[in-house]
């Protein structure tokens, strides 16, 4: 995970230490957000997903204490918090902070003996925006501790180490796209993973001549707080329904569209649309994978435009500003396709676009949705970059 050199400007993160904290910082850490370009609600059925890592990235700037106690400020609310290793105690408020006690608890819980620290973490990822903000900040926060107990851990390990401080101590019951594509990205590629296996694929974004939008509604989403654990519970019940006709079937993942039909009459309507929606989108992340290795941007589109259809109609995760964004900016000439990414209710949507057409989707955006809703959609290009990265800051 230590790579040599940053590769991002960090003036105003050293300045800002040097503000808060006195010297130069031992580390600093770079941890990106994401965007998941298909597979949505499909990770915790063991199905594919297909995210890159965001130019848009979190900093983490740290230095070694002698103490045993964690210093932590967030640029994000100019907060701080004081947290003593010998007792991170339970989570509570501010909840920020509760990413950054998880993290530490679960490294020493792993038996890595860490020093005091001072923190101070920046961020161009918004938070509650759909992008990823925490698992920027735990993936971002378990680096700059790693660093500075001279350790390192497997990068799966710590993607799942940082997924379980999520669980635990932010209780957000998320599956492990987050963190691992926080963790494995690659610089101009996606990464298909395999959520059963935990294996993966790294696919150059070989789509030439076009741009990735992120059109983010302002509207927040907190998954622990939605309707997210409402759906992992109506999959489960889908999936018990399959079971007692097939016990072979270990999960979601085992179904096709074409044996889903053979089960819904055990099934509730709703779940049944649940289902049906986990089944076609794992199909779709599969056929997009394939769309992107053959560099076909319309094949990709096409795709996001279903994805975006059966979250909407199918999920039921999607919510009016998104449903506005996706359906204005896909009447624009050059766009391929758009689609939420993400947890849904709220947050991001994307659209795959030519780039000499991202200033017309700009322009449809201002009149035709900024105009008619309470906040304006902020509307930025990215990049896929790479994963997480750490380097001794002397
Ligand atoms: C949230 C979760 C992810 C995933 C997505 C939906 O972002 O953190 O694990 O389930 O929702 O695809």
């Amino acid at each position: 995970m230590q790579r040599k050199g940053p590769t991002i400007k960090t003036d105003r993160l050293h300045a800002r230490f040097a503000d808060l904290f006195g010297p130069q910082p031992d580390v600093c850490v770079r941890a990106p957000g994401r965007v998941n370009l298909i597979g949505e609600h499909t990770d915790y059925n063991d199905g594919f997903v297909l995210p890159i890592a965001m130019s848009q990235a979190l900093r983490v700037a740290a230095s070694r204490r002698d103490d045993r106690r964690l210093r932590v400020h967030t640029a994000a609310f100019d907060q701080a918090v004081e947290l003593d290793l010998e007792d991170l105690g339970p989570p509570g408020e501010p909840k920020w902070a509760n990413y950054v006690k998880g993290v530490a608890a679960l490294l020493l819980a792993e038996g890595i003996d860490l020093p005091g620290a001072d923190l101070l973490i920046d961020s161009e990822v918004p938070v509650g925006g759909g992008v990823s903000s925490s698992a920027a900040l735990e993936v971002g926060v378990a680096n700059a501790l790693l660093v500075l107990a001279d350790r390192r851990l497997d990068p799966v390990a710590l993607a799942l180490l940082c997924r379980r401080a999520e669980h635990e101590y932010a209780g957000s019951p998320c599956g492990i796209m987050d963190q691992f594509i926080c963790v494995l990205a690659e610089e101009g590629h996606a990464l298909l993973l395999d959520c059963r296996s935990q294996s993966f694929d790294q696919i150059p974004m070989n789509l030439p001549g076009t741009a990735l939008v992120v059109m983010d509604t302002q509207v927040k989403h907190e998954i622990g707080a939605s309707e997210y654990p409402v759906r992992q519970r109506q999959c489960r019940d889908g999936l018990a329904a399959i079971q007692s006709a097939d016990p072979a079937v270990q999960s979601l993942r085992d179904v096709t569209s074409e044996t889903l039909g053979r089960f819904v009459d055990r099934m509730d309507p709703v779940v049944v649309r649940r289902c049906c929606h986990v089944v076609t989108e794992i199909e779709r992340t599969v056929a997009a994978a394939d769309a992107l290795r053959a560099g076909d941007a319309d094949a990709f589109g096409r795709l996001m435009i279903s994805s975006h259809a059966s979250l909407r109609d199918e999920y039921e995760v999607s919510c009016a500003e998104l449903d506005a964004l996706v359906a204005i900016v896909c009447s624009v000439n050059g766009v391929h396709g758009a689609r939420m990414t993400g947890g849904g209710f709220g947050g991001c949507a994307i659209a795959l676009v030519d780039a000499g057409a991202v200033d017309a989707l700009s322009q449809a955006v201002k009149r035709d949705y900024d105009t008619r809703h309470d906040a304006p959609a902020l509307v930025y290009t990215t990049t896929p970059s790479a994963g997480a990265e750490a380097w001794a800051d002397s």
